[in-house]
């Protein structure tokens, strides 16, 4: 009753709240209004990838930054699930693309759109990155706090591993924000329609059956995988 925008076996995605558990299992119940039509062009596997990482990117780069043509980005950890996205997105914006990635990533990351490659394992970013607009942090750590110094005047850390801290903030003439990705239904309509275009597309690892699910968190963690891991709980063949 009262859900008019989805119907009976319409084929959706959509994102569960951040703050429950029922991602990984063979139904999930959810607000209708959190759902949005699957990108007609990827099939079940690929489309799992979107809703949480390219949420997120969108947030962060368009809710929280703002991000605008020409504008300069850094973007951490630019392989992994919201940084893949987060690099293709800012380039549609038409801003300059800065990625760090380790050595084996750097050309997967540059077809996907960085114009500028830091190694993080060889090179220390903020010694060979200044006066960006905008940070996308996905790594934290130490990561975070050193992201500050690449900042030009009014630029803003966008962190999505935990909240940068007050210490490190107080003084400055940048700001950092925190903030957990929220599920968007016209946000989904517009990635779907990035993806249908060939615009922005998902980077899928590996396709794991769910009884695998404790391999794929452990190899999500253990090997940075590029893009994601998807869990399947039917086949699709
Ligand atoms: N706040 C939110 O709403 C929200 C939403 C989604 C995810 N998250 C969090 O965001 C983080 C990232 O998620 P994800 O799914 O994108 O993870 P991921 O796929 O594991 O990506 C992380 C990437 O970071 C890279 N990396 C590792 N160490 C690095 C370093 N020192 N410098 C630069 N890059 C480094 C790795 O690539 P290389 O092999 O190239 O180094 C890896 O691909 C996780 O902590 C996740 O829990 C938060």
């Amino acid at each position: 009753p009262d859900v008019r925008d989805v119907a009976v076996g319409d084929t959706v995605y959509g994102l569960t709240a951040f703050s429950r558990d029922g991602g990984a299992a063979e139904y999930v119940a959810v607000p209708a209004a959190d759902l949005a039509p699957k990108p007609r062009s990827l099939d079940h596997s690929s489309a799992a990838t979107v809703p949480l990482s390219a949420l997120t990117a969108w947030q962060a780069l368009f809710d929280h930054a703002r991000l605008a043509l020409g504008q300069r980005v850094l973007i951490h950890g630019a392989a992994g699930g919201v940084g893949s996205f987060a690099v293709q997105l800012a380039r549609w914006r038409g801003a300059h693309v800065i990625g760090t990635a380790s050595a084996r990533n750097g050309d997967f990351v540059r077809k996907l759109g960085v114009d500028d490659v830091v190694d993080h394992g060889t090179t220390p970013f903020e010694t060979v990155v200044r006066d960006v607009d905008v940070v996308l942090d996905t790594v934290g750590g130490t990561v975070t706090e050193r992201s500050w110094s690449v900042l030009r005047r009014n630029g803003l850390l966008v962190t999505i591993v935990r909240p940068p801290s007050p210490e490190w903030a107080a003084g400055r003439a940048a700001t950092g924000v925190f903030f957990i990705v929220e599920p968007r239904r016209a946000q989904l309509n517009e990635l779907s329609r990035l993806i249908d275009a060939g615009t922005i597309r998902p980077i899928v690892e590996a396709v794991l059956p769910l009884n695998r699910a404790r391999e794929a968190y452990e190899r999500g963690i253990r090997d940075h995988p590029r893009g994601k891991l998807v869990l399947t709980v039917v086949d699709e063949q």
